[in-house]
């Protein structure tokens, strides 16, 4: 399995949250990412997401997300699990797949994707539509639409989470690339593989919190490491 970051998609130009440049250097996540900060300024949280949402549109999957996307559909197993919301494995993972259904290689999206509206009070989930003058209500109750992502101070997906840390528990090998692995529950996966009698081999430009533990570091970027890695 592979447990992937915002650094596999850095050189696709989306930028990461904590490295040199990240988001997180520039903007409080406190204002901008939380579901206080949603409940409080809908507004700002929207246009912030909004502005996130166009930028990514425009992004491509560069070569690691494709040689990862082959690795899979060759394997015909789905294996991907993904902190990222950019939507770049899923499309990376159309254009591998050709015409063939691409399920192997789409990814368990842990913290949503950014691509898509949910609505606050019964969940229906909607296409994401340009922001206006009014903010997005909900189809069916009326209630506000928000980003259909993991806002901090949220639960994941509870369904989502146990398929990832299923296949993390049966993995003999977990991949983990371009993630600083601070954020849980996503950093616990690679340790389930630990646990399990699994190998970690880590993916990134930097040592990380998980380094120590991984049995393998391979320091690099992602769209150079994984081509040569997987093929
Ligand atoms: N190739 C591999 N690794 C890279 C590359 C690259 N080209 N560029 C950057 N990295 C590494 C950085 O060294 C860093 O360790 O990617 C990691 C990015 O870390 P973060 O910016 O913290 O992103 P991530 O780990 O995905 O954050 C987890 O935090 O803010 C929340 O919800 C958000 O999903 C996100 C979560």
């Amino acid at each position: 399995m592979a447990l992937t970051g915002a650094g596999i998609s850095a050189e696709s130009g989306v930028p990461t949250f904590r490295d040199a440049g990240g988001l997180w250097r520039s903007y409080r996540p406190e204002e901008l990412a939380t579901i206080g900060a949603f409940e409080r300024d809908p507004r700002t949280v929207w246009e912030w997401y909004a502005w996130r949402r166009g930028f990514v549109a425009e992004c491509q999957p560069n070569d690691g997300h494709r040689a990862l996307a082959r690795f899979f559909l060759a394997r015909g197993t789905a294996g991907i699990v993904t902190q990222n919301v950019d939507g770049l494995h899923t499309r990376a993972a159309l254009k591998e797949a050709g015409d063939g259904p691409p399920d192997a290689a789409l990814p368990i999206e842990i913290h949503g994707a950014i691509a898509r509206d949910r609505c606050n009070r019964c969940g229906l989930r909607a296409d994401a539509e340009p922001l206006g003058d009014s903010l997005p209500r909900c189809a069916a109750c009326g209630g506000m639409r928000r980003p259909d992502v993991v806002l901090f101070g949220e639960m994941l997906d509870s369904e989502l989470l146990a398929r990832a840390h299923r296949l993390a528990e049966r993995a003999d090998l977990c991949l983990v690339i371009g993630t600083s692995a601070v954020v849980q529950p996503a950093a616990g996966i690679p340790l389930a593989t630990l646990h399990g009698g699994g190998s970690v081999i880590e993916v990134n430009t930097e040592a990380t919190e998980l380094t120590g533990a991984a049995t393998v570091e391979v320091r690099g970027a992602a769209g150079v490491v994984l081509p040569a890695l997987l093929g």
